[in-house]
């Protein structure tokens, strides 16, 4: 578990001080893969690399696992920065080295042996799909393949947490989405917890389970991706939900239609629940009939969700009943308008 406590950060230089992180606290679950969402300047590289202390906070605590990183001495941090890996938007490989030597890299500062090394190497390259790149150089590499060099290096002393500065900025959509596979799969299979940041709500949404959102070095909403997902409260937010928010019209005629009576509602689906047939089982019961006027639906990780707006047409009861049945099946129902019936 990580804990950041209280932590502030400031740069100064001459008599100008930049106030990157105000009072974070933050607390990130062992095997959760936890995202940081924010826009340029936020703070988010500042807070990340705080989780390491590659960034030294002016104030207060980062606790990896009940130890006090900001409490140990040049060595034990050292030691305990081994637990932590570490990805970039721009790699940060060695171009003179290869593959193979770029991922060998920390095994040879741990002092591993040679055939421990070798053996790890091979493991690593087979864990994420460079199986046979092992002798290229860098230059020799895409982007995805590049990254995948990243990961394999940042894992090599089997971490307990992966860091990730922006690891999918500087890829094409269909190779981020390699890269966000790759990492899922390695938090299933290694129980290994990822903090990611990014100023991509695609990212999040793909493979998140929870996220934070940072503003002007302040955390501004968290929460788990569904609850923030549905329920954005600060604006900051709401801008980052736009970018993949993709409406579907289903029915155009009935949303361009004058005739305004009826009660609109919009229905929050969220796993499972999405696939039921629960409203038609309630206009069934009630009587009422209802057109679809928008729909979107989408995959948050595994979960499917989405949100429909519906006209309840009928006897004002029967539409307050339906809205009652919904509601009592578990789902999340916010009533626009109670039109004349
Ligand atoms: N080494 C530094 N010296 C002085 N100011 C800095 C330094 N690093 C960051 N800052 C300032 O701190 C604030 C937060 O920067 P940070 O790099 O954490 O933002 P970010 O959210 O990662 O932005 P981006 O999306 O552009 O990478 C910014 O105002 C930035 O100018
Ligand atoms: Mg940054």
């Amino acid at each position: 578990m990580i804990k950041l406590q209280q932590l502030r950060k400031e740069y100064r230089s001459g008599s100008h001080t930049t106030h990157a992180l105000k009072e974070i606290n933050l607390t990130i679950e062992k095997g959760e893969i936890f995202g940081i969402i924010g826009h340029s300047g936020a703070g988010k590289s500042t807070l990340l690399r705080s989780i390491n202390l590659l960034e030294r906070p002016t104030e207060g605590k980062v606790i990896v696992d009940g130890v006090d990183l900001t409490s140990l001495s040049t060595k034990r941090l050292q030691e305990q920065r081994r637990r932590i890996g570490m990805i970039f938007q721009h790699f940060n490989l060695l171009s003179s080295a290869t593959v193979e030597e770029n991922i060998a890299f920390p095994l040879r500062l741990a002092g591993t042996s040679k055939s421990a090394v070798q053996a790890r190497v091979r493991e690593l390259l087979d864990l994420v799909g460079l199986g046979e790149q092992g002798r290229k150089y860098p230059a020799q590499l895409s982007g995805g393949q590049k990254q995948r060099v990243g990961i394999a290096r940042a894992l090599a002393t089997n971490p307990d947490v992966l860091l990730c500065d922006e690891a999918t900025s500087a890829l094409d959509p269909q190779t981020t989405n390699s890269i966000l596979a790759l990492l899922l799969d390695i938090n299933s299979k290694l129980n290994i917890t990822i903090v990611l940041i990014t100023h991509e709500m695609h990212v999040i949404r793909s493979i998140c389970d929870r996220v934070a959102v940072i503003h002007a070095g302040q955390i501004v909403e968290q929460g788990s991706v569904a609850e923030v997902f549905m329920k954005p409260r600060h604006g900051v937010t709401k801008q980052f939900i736009e970018q993949v928010a993709d409406p579907v019209e289903l029915d155009a005629a009935a949303a361009d239609q004058t005739d305004v009576s009826g009660t609109v509602i919009q229905i929050n689906f969220l796993g499972e629940t999405t696939y039921d047939p629960i409203l038609s089982r309630a206009v069934q019961q009630t009587g009422v009939t209802f057109s679809i006027l928008q729909g979107t639906i989408s995959r948050m990780k595994n979960t499917p969700y989405g949100q429909l707006v519906v006209r309840l047409q009928g006897p004002a009861e029967a539409a307050e009943q339906t809205i009652v049945l919904l509601r009592e099946s578990g789902l999340d129902v916010e009533v626009y308008n109670h039109g004349l019936v």
